[in-house]
């Protein structure tokens, strides 16, 4: 098929039908009359505002959540009030309370989840709490959107949430919706974004309207550098990684060589045929039982634990060449892609410079009571002698830093107690079965989509 055909049946597959719009408009009236009625009871001046991909009409089909922003006067508190509306607007149906820079309501009505966000009512650029923006994003969109583009947004979202880049979160560090759909805007299509985006340097700007501000010199160092519409001095794609921005690289060039559906159905390819099983054997997953606390955090956990067993597997002697990670309903895992996994007869020991007669002498006698009489001075002027240890394998490394994570590898605090009960390590070939073989194959960067 051709790359415009592929386009044209993808458009039709993610737009929302009249259905889904009918009953997302719905529970959207309901719970905005019910939040402005119960500001009005309390009291308190406001208003309900519709935001998110649902008022810009750039949700994905049968994926839409609907942001209802609520506006409060300076001076009310956010956590308190804020979240005392959101609570009572949402009783009855499953709500719950999450934690962003503020806290915020979710909830579920009609099966349609619906989230309830407190936030300012201020002038632009005045912006006291993180989501004061959200609203001026909805006006400005709405100003700029028609539904030619509209389709284009959900080509791009779909893209990127096949690939494994979708979401500004911690644990994705990828692409958010509104950085789409500014990105979007500003090439004014899908394909046109896709020819774009392969020829961008490292830092590359990119804005739909013409920049006031001097915005390189802002985000120094920023991969991508996207200035909100809104407010300039903020950078839409702060959260965007090397290694999304990369994959997404990497996925426009095969897309625009090979098109297929497969790139909008949340079905990551394979980036080449070969079979890469032979190096299963260098591959080493830890499993352990997700706890339950925000996204944000959990993941901030992982991605710390992971690098510090990555880096206590090296100062063991073992090399690892990349790591990654990736949860499913109970478990998180993190897998490590191995130069080597069994390491090593023999370790020196440092001791003081030759010269430091006491430590000298202390330092030799030591090795001799052990039995040790393999003692040498180096360039360097340092004493130096063999411990001798038994060869293990990183799996076994792995294993005795699990008994004191923390200390011995630099895991995250708020994982111990998780990690201490509940990780298993497997090795090598032990991880191809079972539902590890995707996890291994993103270690290799196999697929384009990632944890
Ligand atoms: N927002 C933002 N930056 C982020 C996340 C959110 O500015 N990193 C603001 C935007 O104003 C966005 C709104 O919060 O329009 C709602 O965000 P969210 O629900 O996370 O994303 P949507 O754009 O609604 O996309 P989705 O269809 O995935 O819900
Ligand atoms: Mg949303």
């Amino acid at each position: 098929m051709k790359i415009e055909e592929i386009l044209e049946r993808a458009r039709e597959e993610l737009r929302p039908g009249e259905e889904e719009r009918e009953r997302l408009g719905r529970v959207a009236k309901g719970i905005m009359e019910k939040v402005e009625e119960i500001m009005e009871r309390k009291g308190l001046e406001g208003e309900a505002r519709l935001g998110g991909s649902y008022a810009h009409g750039t949700w994905l089909s049968g994926q839409a959540d609907v942001d209802v922003f609520i506006l409060l006067e300076p001076g009310v508190s956010l956590d308190e009030e804020g979240v005392g509306i959101a609570l009572d607007s949402a009783r009855g149906s499953r709500v719950e309370i999450r934690y962003a820079e503020h806290p915020y309501v979710r909830t579920e009505v009609d099966d349609v989840r619906v989230e309830l966000v407190p936030c300012y009512n201020v002038r632009q650029g005045a912006w006291i709490s993180a989501a004061d923006r959200s609203p001026y994003h909805t006006e400005y969109l709405l100003k700029r959107l028609d539904d030619e583009i509209r389709d284009e947004i959900r080509l791009a979202k779909a893209f990127m949430t096949s690939i494994g880049v979708y979401g500004a979160e911690i644990k994705v560090r990828g692409f958010s919706g509104y950085l789409i759909e500014i990105l979007v805007l500003a090439y004014g299509g899908f394909h046109e974004l896709l020819d774009e985006v392969i020829t961008w340097r490292k830092g590359e700007i990119i804005s739909p309207e013409p920049l006031n501000v001097d915005v390189g010199r802002f985000h120094k160092g920023a991969p991508l550098i996207v200035p909100d519409p809104v407010d300039q001095r903020r950078n839409i794609a702060a959260a965007v990684s090397n290694e999304s921005l990369g994959t997404f690289i990497l996925a426009a060039e095969r897309f625009l060589r090979d098109p297929s559906m497969a790139f909008f159905r949340g079905r990551p390819q394979p980036l080449t045929s070969v079979n890469a099983s032979h190096l299963a054997e260098n591959i080493v997953v830890v499993v352990f039982e997700k706890p339950d606390k925000p996204g944000d955090i959990l993941w901030g956990e992982v991605w710390k634990t992971a690098k510090g067993f990555a880096a206590y597997l090296n100062r063991r002697g073992f090399r690892v060449l990349r790591y990654t990670a990736t949860e499913d309903s109970y478990t998180i895992s993190i897998a490590f892609l191995m130069e080597t996994t069994r390491c090593c007869r023999l370790k020196t020991r440092k001791g003081p410079s030759v010269f430091m007669r006491d430590a000298r002498n202390k330092f030799v006698e030591a090795r001799v009571r052990e039995g040790n009489n393999v003692v040498w001075v180096g360039e360097d002027g340092r004493l130096y002698s063999l411990s001798p240890r038994l060869e293990t394998t990183a799996g076994e490394a792995l294993l005795e830093a699990l008994k004191m994570p923390v200390e011995v590898a630099g895991a995250a605090k708020g994982l111990v107690d998780t990690l201490k009960r509940t990780s298993r390590v497997f090795c090598g070939w032990e991880t191809v079965g079972g539902g590890y073989k995707s996890m291994w194959l993103s270690v290799l960067g196999v697929s384009t989509g990632h944890a």
